[in-house]
């Protein structure tokens, strides 16, 4: 079975601050989106890289891609994304042609997962389950609220759940690929990621454990960490 991976990468970053789509940002000289692809291609399952473009982006990052070096075993697709990270996605997967039966899908916002959680998800989907997301236990005590009607108003505490069952979810998350592509056929409602989708097929979904230097460069002190883990792999 051939592995195909899937970079949504046309996001507008806005939490980043002004500037390009975040994808573009560069970390150490380097466009994210180009460290998200190496990271994803450094897995030798991996045969084919599918990147969906901000639309309006999309022949820069086919210069891009084409002006850096990727390995010659894999190849790469190019589509333009859509209004939502959903509809990215799915795009993404119009795009697959026949052949591969495993499918991740990685967002560009995570540049330096390392390849050894990218081989863990594709061989818990190899030994047979539908649907794989990397995941860690988390730092911090979570609470749900009743969201405020205004922001900055403070807002009542409706529960606390038990933080050792809860885990926060990265990727790239790994599918079997047609689960994924029923998933995508079948939910409408909004989610935050595509296993959220498989879930609510009533497919199980499975963790595996995850990576700290696997975490997405949402605001802007992630971007502060992003140099600094790059440095550190440098020295
Ligand atoms: O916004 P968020 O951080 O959840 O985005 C996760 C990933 O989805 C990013 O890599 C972003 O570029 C991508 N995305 C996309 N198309 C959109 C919105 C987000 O490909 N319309």
């Amino acid at each position: 079975t051939r592995t195909a991976a899937v970079i949504p990468a046309a996001g507008r970053g806005v939490r980043l601050g002004p500037g390009a789509p975040k994808a573009l940002r560069t970390l150490g000289g380097t466009p994210m989106l180009i460290h998200a692809v190496r990271a994803l291609a450094a897995s030798r399952a991996v045969s084919l890289v599918v990147v969906v473009a901000p639309p309006d982006g999309t022949a820069e990052v086919k210069s891009l891609l084409d002006a850096h070096a990727l390995p010659e075993r894999t190849d790469f697709l190019l589509v333009p994304g859509g209004e939502s990270r959903q509809e990215s996605v799915r795009l993404g997967l119009d795009a697959l042609p026949p052949g591969y039966d495993i499918v991740l899908v990685h967002d560009a916002a995570r540049p330096l997962v390392p390849v050894d959680t990218v081989d863990a998800v594709i061989e818990a989907v190899r030994e047979g389950a539908p649907a794989v997301v990397p995941a860690l236990p988390l730092a911090d005590t979570v609470k749900e609220v009743e969201p405020a009607a205004t922001q900055g108003e403070p807002e009542p505490v409706l529960a606390t759940p038990e933080r050792a069952r809860l885990r926060a979810v990265q990727t790239p998350q790994g599918f079997d690929r047609a689960t994924l592509i029923r998933a995508h056929e079948t939910v409408t409602d909004d989610v935050t990621d595509d296993a959220g989708m498989v879930e609510q097929l009533g497919v199980t979904v499975v963790v595996v454990p995850g990576h700290e230097e696997a975490f997405k460069v949402t605001r802007p002190l992630d971007l502060v960490l992003a140099e600094a883990v790059l440095a550190r792999r440098r020295l």
